[in-house]
């Protein structure tokens, strides 16, 4: 085994009960005429590597994106384009930073890209503090979700333009960004061909399943990350399916609908709970001091939240979710008040 692996923690997925807000999943049912479509998926080419569902799914996905074919990746999720982006572009002992606190897996494929991972201490959201450690470190990568997992803070395409200008690449990681589609990164792309964009299937579009991600970069990146790629990394069948879902008209805008609404009415039902940071994806931060306390009052009703050192994230959810997410405050506070 390699050195100091034991570093790298192991991501162990745990079947859960009850309601699931804290992994940022869609909460929007998938329509019947969806579901019905997807069930006429032809099984045909199943005993063949899959190459023309890719092809099609780069077509669709190209269009939503407003970029042409060869300017996309597809991954295994955005998750597997990241580890291989880490691989294509790191060498051993090159620095990376990201914002803090950011997507908790920018570290651990920086550590296994051989790489060196730092973030800021303190205020690591402010544009001042991150401009300042990208001074100190100059890394040859840096990372930002945006809007930022888990906050929801909003970095400005300018504030993104600028540190573009003083790194050698960029990885803006968009994968809540269809729920606010006019900040994307992606209508600057052709000013910063330094800059990696990345999306994914797994949010607004709520194809988690199907682990699919889209790298959206210059056509040279393309070329040059693509060498780090397996062959056939995304089964044919999840591409297939995602095809269908994206050619579909209305679903997407549908979806944000909900999450929009369902994120307004979390934002009412806790403010009880503390300070909440505005949003415009489908989860909520909300800041407290007992984070661990609360997190488990909601799971003793069934509502699995993600606790912070200094806050709360929670997913946009049903309205079953949220009545057992009231009686939680409620109790909470009438035993306050007795
Ligand atoms: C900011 C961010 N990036 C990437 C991912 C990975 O998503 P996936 O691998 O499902 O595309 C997530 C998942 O939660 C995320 O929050």
């Amino acid at each position: 085994m390699r050195r100091n692996y034991q570093n790298i923690p192991r991501y162990v997925p745990h079947a859960a009960s009850g309601y699931a807000l804290n992994q940022n999943e869609s909460q929007y049912p998938l329509p019947e005429r969806l579901e019905r479509a997807i069930r006429d998926v032809s099984l045909e080419a199943l005993s063949r590597y899959p190459v023309e569902e890719l092809l099609a799914l780069k077509a669709s996905y190209a269009d939503y994106a407003g970029v042409e074919p060869t300017q996309l990746m597809v991954g295994s999720g955005s998750d597997e384009l990241l580890a291989i982006l880490s691989q294509a572009i790191l060498d051993t002992e090159d620095r990376v930073v990201a914002p803090a606190p950011d997507f908790s897996m920018y570290g651990i494929y920086t550590q296994i890209a051989r790489g060196h991972f730092t973030q800021p201490d303190e205020q690591g959201l402010r544009y001042e503090t991150l401009t300042e450690i990208i001074r100190t470190t100059d890394p040859k990568l840096v990372l930002i979700s945006n809007p930022n997992n888990p906050t929801g803070k909003m970095w400005t395409l300018d504030e993104l333009s600028d540190i573009a200008t003083r790194v050698p690449y960029l990885v803006v990681d968009e994968a809540y960004i269809d729920f606010t589609m006019k900040d994307s990164f992606v209508s600057r792309l052709n000013e910063y061909s330094n800059v990696i964009i990345l999306r994914t299937l797994s949010k607004a579009f709520g194809l988690a399943n199907l682990r699919i991600g889209f790298m959206i970069a210059s056509e040279e990146i393309i070329e040059q990350i693509d060498r780090f790629r397996s062959p056939f990394n995304v089964s044919g069948l999840s591409a297939a399916v995602a095809n269908v879902v994206l050619r579909d008209e209305s679903y997407i805008q549908e979806s944000i609908q909900f999450h929009t609404a369902q994120r307004e009415k979390l934002t009412e039902l806790l403010r009880p709970v503390g300070e909440i940071l505005p949003s415009r994806a489908n989860f909520i931060y909300v800041k407290t001091d007992d984070s661990e306390g609360w997190a488990s009052r909601f799971l003793d009703k069934g509502v699995h939240v993600r606790a912070f050192p200094d806050g709360l994230r929670v997913s946009a959810g049903t309205d079953e979710a949220y009545a057992l997410i009231r009686q939680t405050i409620e109790e909470v506070n009438s035993v306050e008040n007795s």
